[in-house]
């Protein structure tokens, strides 16, 4: 499956095809010096497939686990590809989860005032998610993601075979952002999850979200607008993951949890909360409703009085509103 994804910047091509991975070399063709980048929790056997087909390119393995998107870890890639006279004609290869795309991608849109840069993702989150859009960064200050660049890949290959060695917990942790692409925009999608076993249909359920950011992405690249959309559960689901330390609740399990704050509509309440319960994602969390207020008030998002948030008003519509701070206060129960 080839879905080509337009932007002003570039455009490329998303691969997704089982066993993808072991033809990388065949399929990335002439990218000059690879170096590869990638995390010490993704199990070896990837890396390895990975590392087989270019044998002289340096993998530069970073630890596992959000903390490594820091300038500590960014400058040491970088230092890397400096010491290994990687040059403008050079590209940068990710595998791994959204870190290490998101660090990577960093890292090629500002070596040498930016390279080329290939991802490669192997959790549901990042082949659902993150891989696509061009948003890449590192955390600041436990400020996350507050310092980074738009930086399109040249190419996304997407081998579920890797989705094989992924602890189920992160596995249904990025099919919320699937749940989320079918409220917003996709109702056949949400569909999919009500119907049958999601597990039968992850292919098409990671193919039907690319298309849904495919098309949010390249009407709205540097999100003003259209792709605010993608936000939905994201306001309450970042206080809530800013409430509890990054290991008790998963950026995913975080956005399910907004999702039910928001879901006004009982139809749309009721569905999807047997949707979430079918993927073990939680529903609900006991952090403090005056921290999660204050988390929004301090959050990137809200301008100062007001808040955009998104409403959907049934499954597969959407739509963004502001909102006071006293309205945000209201949902988050005080
Ligand atoms: N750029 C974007 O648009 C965007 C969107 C959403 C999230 N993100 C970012 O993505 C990050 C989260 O990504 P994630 O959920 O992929 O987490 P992650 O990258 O931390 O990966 C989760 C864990 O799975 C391991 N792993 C990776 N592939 C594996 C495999 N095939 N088998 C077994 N283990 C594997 C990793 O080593 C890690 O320990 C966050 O930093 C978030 O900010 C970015
Ligand atoms: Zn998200």
């Amino acid at each position: 499956m080839k879905i080509t994804v337009n932007t002003k910047q570039r455009s490329y091509p998303i691969l997704m095809e089982h066993g993808i991975l072991k033809r990388a070399a065949e399929v990335c063709g002439d990218i000059g010096q690879p170096f590869l980048i990638s995390d010490d929790g993704v199990p070896g056997q990837w890396r390895d497939i990975l590392q087989a087909q270019f044998p002289d390119a340096t993998m530069h393995v970073i630890p596992q686990g959000e903390a490594s998107k820091s300038f500590p870890v960014f400058q040491e890639v970088l230092e890397d590809m400096l010491a290994h006279h990687v040059s403008r004609n050079d590209t940068v290869i990710a595998l791994g989860g959204g870190v290490v795309g998101d660090l990577s991608g960093f890292a090629a849109a500002c070596y040498m005032r930016g390279i080329r840069y290939i991802n490669i993702p192997t959790t549901s989150l990042s082949q659902i998610d993150s891989s696509i859009g061009g948003k890449t960064a590192i955390d600041l200050a436990g400020v996350k993601n507050s310092i980074g660049a738009f930086w399109q890949p040249a190419m996304v290959l997407i081998d579920t075979d890797t989705l094989s060695t992924l602890p189920e917990r992160h596995l249904s942790n990025g099919l919320a952002e699937a749940v989320k692409a079918g409220v917003i925009l996709d109702r056949e999608l949400f569909e999919l999850f009500e119907r049958d076993d999601w597990k039968d249909h992850l292919d098409e359920i990671i193919e039907r979200s690319l298309l849904v950011k495919k098309r949010v992405v390249e009407e709205d690249e540097r999100e003003t607008g259209l792709r605010r959309l993608l936000n939905y559960g994201h306001t309450f689901g970042h206080a809530y993951e800013s409430c509890y330390d990054l290991q008790t609740y998963l950026h995913g399990e975080c956005v399910a949890m907004g999702m039910m704050t928001m879901a006004e509509d009982a139809e749309l309440r009721d569905r999807l909360e047997k949707v979430l319960r079918k993927l073990n994602l939680p529903l609900s969390c006991s952090a403090d409703p005056a921290e999660v207020v204050s988390r929004i008030r301090n959050d990137k998002k809200a301008d100062h009085a007001e808040v955009t948030v998104i409403v959907a008003d049934r499954i597969g519509h959407s739509h963004q509103e502001k909102w006071t701070m006293a309205q945000i206060e209201r949902k988050a129960g005080l």
